[in-house]
């Protein structure tokens, strides 16, 4: 895993007029406190919070899946004054759907009743939200869609091992949907895009499936597996060089970023790429706090209450930067509409 940060893609950016307009979030209501897992496994609060930051993480029911709690994100983003009426598309993002088919978006589309509409699951782990706005802006911006439905929804604590130590604590449950349609802003709202993918390195992080074995590893217990210290060191250089690619390519300095939102994956490493590209950890918006690593959710679910209150506004430069298993990672920086 030692390497040099490769050299990424060149990718142009092309003028976009990506919005969010609008924004909702669903928890389970189930919590898991560190003091829960002081009873179940060698750990303590101590550790937990020094090396993650986490306090607190959500737990889906037995009978309770992603789909459901996509469709409940979607709930709470119609209270917040969402129209479905325009949506044309739905992506939906996870890894954890709840068959592997019908995809999570197609049970989305049947719950909400939208006809005539495309539908169909991004898997990109911790990236998946960023990479859904992506692909999302690509459809808009090339007449395809209109409006574009991105839901992201994990309920990990399905896959994670509660005798591993180590990953046991880091998981929580959790989804978001976030309605993409177009801004009519003058200018481009995209101002930068990163995208970079490392095959490669999918041992350090996966879960199995209908194949038992990763890279040589056989596992066949289908439970999130993570070299915690090999993902922290990938995550630590390649976040911070994507980040210095993305103000290169907009023409902007650390200190030109409103909120930098990154996959909620720990506190620890957050801080630690923050100090690495010069961004004030006050600008960040997290949501591990309380509801620990939610991979794909991770972000909306940190966006969604400063949204909320009024700290994200029209105009602030947000950087979103979602990296995580596959490898693979996905930096948008967008001037907020
Ligand atoms: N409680 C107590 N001790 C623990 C625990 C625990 N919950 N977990 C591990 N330890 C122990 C280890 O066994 C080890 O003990 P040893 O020295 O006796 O062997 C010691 O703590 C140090 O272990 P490290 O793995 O080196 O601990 P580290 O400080 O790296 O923290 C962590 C581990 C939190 C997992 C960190 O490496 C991390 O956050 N990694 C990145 C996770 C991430 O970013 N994932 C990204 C995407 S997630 C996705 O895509 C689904």
């Amino acid at each position: 895993m030692e390497q040099a940060l490769a050299s990424p893609v060149a990718l142009r950016t092309v003028r976009s007029s990506l919005r969010i307009a609008a924004l909702g979030t669903y928890l389970p209501e189930r919590r898991l406190t560190n003091a829960d897992f002081a009873k179940m496994v060698d750990t303590s609060e101590e550790w937990i919070v020094s090396r993650t930051g986490m306090r607190e993480r959500r737990i889906s029911r037995e009978d309770e899946y992603t789909s459901d709690l996509c469709v409940a994100a979607v709930e709470d983003l119609r209270r917040r004054g969402g129209s479905l009426d325009e949506v044309d598309y739905v992506i939906a993002c996870t890894i954890t759907p709840d068959y592997y088919f019908p995809s999570v978006a197609t049970q989305v589309q049947r719950r909400l009743g939208l006809h005539g509409v495309g539908a169909i699951d991004v898997g990109a782990a911790c990236a998946g939200f960023v990479y859904a706005l992506d692909l999302a802006d690509a459809l808009i911006g090339s007449g395809r869609a209109r409006t574009v439905l991105v839901v992201a929804g994990e309920t990990l604590t399905k896959i994670t091992d509660y005798t591993d130590r180590t990953t046991c604590v880091l998981f929580g449950d959790g989804a978001a949907a976030a309605l993409v349609t177009q801004s009519d802003a003058a200018s481009s709202t995209l101002l930068a895009r990163r995208v970079d993918a490392d095959g490669e390195a999918g041992k350090e992080l996966y879960c199995t499936g209908l194949r038992p074995e990763i890279s040589g590893i056989v596992d066949p217990a289908r439970r999130l597996r993570q070299n915690g210290r090999a993902v922290y060191e990938w995550a630590v250089t390649h976040v911070s060089g994507g980040i210095a690619e993305l103000l290169t390519q907009a023409g902007l300095r650390a200190d030109d970023v409103d909120w930098f939102v990154p996959h909620s994956a720990n506190g620890r490493m957050i801080e630690s790429i923050c100090k690495r590209s010069g961004i004030p950890l006050e600008r960040t918006l997290t949501s591990y706090e309380l509801c620990g690593n939610t991979s794909s959710a991770s972000i909306p679910l940190a966006l969604a209450p400063a949204l909320a209150d009024g700290r994200v506004r029209a105009g602030d430069r947000v950087l979103l930067y979602g990296f995580g298993g596959g490898l693979v990672e996905c930096g948008l920086l967008l001037r907020w509409s």
